[in-house]
C-alpha cells in the first residue's frame, strides 16, 4: 500500500492497557495519556522489575481514570483480562540496557519476546471471543536496525532497512518485532511498530548516559566514558516520543511501522562535555573506560514517514534547552534517584564498572 496522509479518524480512546508503565517511557506515557485525553482510563500493568518504580507515577494517586496492576506480562490470563473492554494496548514493558543485556541476556528473551508473544496470544484469544477489538502498539527501538558508520552522515534507517541487530537486547527486541509482524501477517491482528531512538527526560533509570552521568557528578563522581566516546546517538525527549505514540495509535495505519527520532545526533563525547558544562565541571571528571562489546557506532532514524504520513515532529528535543531541563529535573529530585542508588543497584554499579557508588 503507497504511503498517504491518514484520514480516517477513529472513535475517542475509551480505555486504554499499557505495558511497563511505572517503567520510563511508559511512566510519561501514562501521564501524558492522562492530560492529553482525559476521558480515557488507563490501566498500567507492570511487574515492578528493578527498573520499575511506582514513584514515577506517584502524582496520579487518586486518580480515578488511573489503575494500577502488578503482574506479569507473562501472565495470558490476566492480560487476556486487562485486555476486556480495551480500545487500544501500548506494550512499552521491555528489559532495556545493553550493558545489563551483555551480563546475562536471558531476561531479554523472557520479558521481550516471551513476554511480547504472551500479550499477542492474550490479544488473539480475548480478540476471538468478542473481548477486544483495538490495537496493538508495541514500543520497539532503533536499535533493531544495527549501525551505521560514523563517516557516512548521509545515511539514516528507514522503516525498511533491513533488520541487523548487533547484542542481545537488540536482538530481542528485532525478535519481538517479527512476533508483532507475523502476527498481523497471520491472524489480522490491528498492529503497529514504533521505532525510536535514544529517549532521555525525568524519571529513566540512572543505569543510561544521561542520568547515570549527572547523578555520578552531582554526587562528585567520575563519569565512565566507553571508548573513544565518538559513538553517536540520535536524542529524543520522551514528551516527544509519547505524542509520537498516541498519534501512531489514534491516526497510524494498520501493520505500519513508525521511525522516531530527534534530529538531535550527537557524539558521547559531545554529550558528556554539554553535561559537564551545565553542572560547571571540567573535563578532569571524564573516566575513559574500556569500550562495550559490539558496541554501535551510529544510530539516526529517518521520521520521513511520519512526518509525512501523521504530521508528527519532534518539537521538545532540541538542544541545549530541552537537555538543561532534563539535568535540571535531577538536580530538583535528589530522592528519586538516591532511593534507586542506595539499593541493588550498588551491585551493578560494582560489576558494570568496577567501583562503588
Ligand atoms: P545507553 O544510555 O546505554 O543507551 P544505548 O546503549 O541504548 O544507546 O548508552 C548511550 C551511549 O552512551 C552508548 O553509545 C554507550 C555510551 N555509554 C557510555 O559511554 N558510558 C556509560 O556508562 C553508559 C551507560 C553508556
Amino acid at each position: 500500500m503507497p504511503d498517504r496522509p491518514a484520514t480516517s479518524a477513529r472513535p475517542p480512546l475509551r480505555r486504554v492497557l499499557v505495558t511497563g508503565g511505572c517503567g520510563f517511557i511508559g511512566s510519561n506515557l501514562v501521564r501524558y495519556l492522562r492530560t492529553q485525553r482525559p476521558g480515557c482510563h488507563v490501566v498500567n500493568l507492570d511487574a515492578l522489575t528493578y527498573s520499575g518504580n511506582p514513584e514515577n507515577l506517584a502524582d496520579l494517586a487518586g486518580d480515578t481514570g488511573y489503575t494500577f496492576v502488578h503482574g506479569d506480562i507473562r501472565d495470558r490470563a490476566l492480560v487476556e483480562r486487562l485486555l476486556e473492554r480495551c480500545d487500544a494496548v501500548i506494550h512499552a514493558a521491555a528489559e532495556t540496557h545493553v550493558d545489563r543485556a551483555i551480563m546475562d541476556s536471558r531476561p531479554f528473551m523472557e520479558t521481550n519476546v516471551l513476554g511480547t508473544q504472551t500479550m499477542l496470544d492474550a490479544a488473539l484469544h480475548a480478540r476471538e471471543r468478542g473481548a477486544f477489538a483495538g490495537v496493538f502498539l508495541h514500543v520497539s527501538t532503533d536499535e533493531v536496525y544495527g549501525s551505521l558508520p560514523a563517516d557516512r552522515p548521509d545515511l539514516r534507517f528507514t522503516e525498511t532497512s533491513p533488520l541487523h541487530p548487533n547484542n542481545p537486547y537488540a536482538a530481542s527486541k528485532a525478535s519481538s518485532d517479527l512476533l508483532v509482524a507475523t502476527c498481523r501477517n497471520t491472524f489480522g491482528l490491528e498492529t503497529r511498530v514504533a521505532r525510536a531512538s535514544n529517549n532521555f527526560g525525568p524519571y529513566q533509570f540512572p543505569e543510561k548516559i544521561i542520568p547515570l552521568f549527572v547523578t555520578n557528578l552531582v554526587q562528585g563522581l567520575k563519569v565512565p566514558l566507553y571508548g573513544d566516546g565518538l559513538h553517536v546517538r540520535d536524542w529524543l525527549h520522551v514528551d516527544d516520543t509519547c505524542e509520537a505514540i498516541l498519534a501512531i495509535l489514534e491516526r497510524g495505519r494498520a501493520g505500519e511501522t513508525y521511525n522516531i527520532g530527534g534530529h538531535n545526533e550527537r557524539s558521547n563525547l559531545e554529550l558528556t562535555r554539554s553535561i559537564l558544562a551545565i553542572l560547571g565541571k571540567g573535563g578532569e571528571m571524564i573516566r575513559h573506560v574500556a569500550d562495550r562489546p559490539g558496541h554501535d557506532r551510529r544510530y539516526a532514524t529517518d521520521t520521513a514517514k511520519i512526518e509525512r504520513e501523521l504530521g508528527w515532529r519532534p518539537t521538545r528535543s532540541a538542544w541545549p534547552a530541552a537537555l538543561e531541563r532534563t539535568v535540571r529535573w535531577y538536580i530538583d529530585n535528589p530522592g528519586w534517584w538516591q532511593r534507586i542508588r542506595a539499593g541493588a543497584y550498588r551491585d551493578y554499579y560494582r560489576r558494570q564498572y568496577g567501583e562503588t557508588v
